[in-house]
């Protein structure tokens, strides 16, 4: 295989084997709509010259919505009009472009949502700690499964060329599918096949509204919690992906406890989280000087920094017949190059080289730029609960200091 072919996940025609990974991009209204800024963003990513665009996570019901600034939502089909608009604009470059779908669980807040928090298992997550989530009920379960389905079909409708369910990172199906936070005894906990119940009962039932749809999933192989998911399981649950219909899988890792496992920098950025996040901004400013240092030395960052979810991936691909994306400090074209064309690899993606620069897949193509820019200081991550997504290059905005 070569980055710079043509290739296809289902019936999606990719221009090349870099994808924009899901990154949230905090560009709907108020009210969740999406707007003219999110549409500008998009298509520079589609002239800049991305195999294909995946959105940042979507919303598929109001008590699942993004703690970040202003997620994009799609829970009614008022949404439809605009999405079209811009995925008729996005076309028109010949990029594909593909809706990822969330309900975050527990990794909200009710402050921000209207709603009481909701999880698999009433066990509060340790960096969203003020609400403690109440357990979802079947029925409540059910809706769920629903709305997935309802948002797959509306997705369809606005001109998406496929759906990826974000099932990585801490959000709910990922709850659903680690023992870590799923410690339930009916049949949707507890075995590996009963976490997975609620991504089959999605498959299934999609496949009755949307047909042949191309439907991917975004995983974390991989977290750092005790009973968390771990690569051997991560296998048996690609396994079943393929069986249920999956078009492709991302493989990623880490849930928001980690830290910043999911995207990961050389060091903790301590003075833009003590900033920027609901959780330490308001601290009188004497704790936020001990603890500074303190989040420093205790939230160790893992290692390594470049390609980190390459080893899952392969692992995953050795067991699957469908294709497989990896993601994680995949940042330049060498390695991508390699991973391509010697790992077996089907697609790559990056969040962050295309922040900083949307058009770096020409820049790679064109041989003018062997490498991202992205310093990967994650301002962009943490600045993302107040602000639109931007680069910040390691500069901290003054107005939170
Ligand atoms: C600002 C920001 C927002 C993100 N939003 C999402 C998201 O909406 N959905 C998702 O699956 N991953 C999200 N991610 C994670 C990325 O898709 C990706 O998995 C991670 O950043 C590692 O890739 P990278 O090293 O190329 O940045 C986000 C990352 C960043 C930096």
């Amino acid at each position: 295989m070569k980055v710079f072919e043509k290739s296809n996940i289902d019936k999606i025609c990719f221009s090349n084997r870099i994808i924009r990974s899901a990154t949230h991009e905090g560009m709907a209204d108020d009210d969740g709509f999406a707007t003219d800024e999110l549409k500008k963003l998009y298509l520079r990513l589609a002239k800049g010259g991305a195999g294909a665009i995946i959105t940042g996570y979507t919303g598929i019901q109001p008590d699942g919505k993004s703690p970040l600034y202003n997620m994009t939502m799609i829970h009614k089909d008022e949404f439809i009009p605009k999405l079209k608009e811009i995925t008729d604009a996005v076309h028109e470059y010949e990029t594909p472009i593909i809706l990822q779908i969330a309900h975050c669980g527990r990794q909200t807040r009710s402050k921000i949502t209207g709603f009481p928090t909701l999880a698999p298992s009433a066990i509060r997550d340790k960096f969203y700690s003020e609400d403690m989530p109440r357990a979802l009920t079947v029925e409540e379960i059910n809706t769920i499964i629903s709305n997935f389905v309802s948002a797959i079909s509306r997705a369809k409708k606005a001109g998406f060329d496929g759906v990826q369910l974000h099932a990585a990172h801490g959000y709910l199906l990922n709850q659903f599918l680690s023992s870590h936070s799923n410690r339930r005894t009916d049949e949707w906990g507890g075995s590996t096949q009963n976490k997975f119940r609620i991504i089959s009962e999605i498959f299934k039932r999609a496949r009755e509204s949307v047909g042949n749809y191309p439907i991917l999933v975004k995983i974390s192989a991989y977290d750092n919690q005790k009973n968390g998911i771990r690569i051997d399981e991560a296998v048996e649950f690609a396994k079943m992906f393929q069986d249920v219909g999956c078009s492709g899988i991302e493989v990623s890792s880490g849930v928001f406890e980690d830290g910043l496992y999911t995207m990961r920098s050389e060091a903790l950025p301590a003075e833009a989280a003590m900033a920027y996040t609901f959780k330490y901004k308001t601290l009188p400013s004497i704790i936020k000087s001990i603890a500074t240092p303190l989040l420093k030395i205790f939230l160790k960052q893992p290692k390594p920094l470049l390609k980190f979810n390459l080893d899952a991936a392969e692992q995953i691909k050795k067991t699957v017949d469908i294709p497989v994306i990896t993601v994680g400090g995949m940042n330049n074209i060498k390695d991508i190059n390699h991973v391509v064309e010697n790992e077996n690899i089907d697609f790559v993606s990056m969040a962050r080289p295309f922040i900083i620069q949307p058009n770096i897949v020409s820049q790679f193509q064109k041989g003018d730029q062997a490498a991202s820019k992205c310093i990967m200081c994650n301002y962009c991550s943490l600045i993302g609960e107040e602000r639109p997504l931007k680069c910040y290059y390691g500069k901290l905005p003054k107005e939170n200091l």
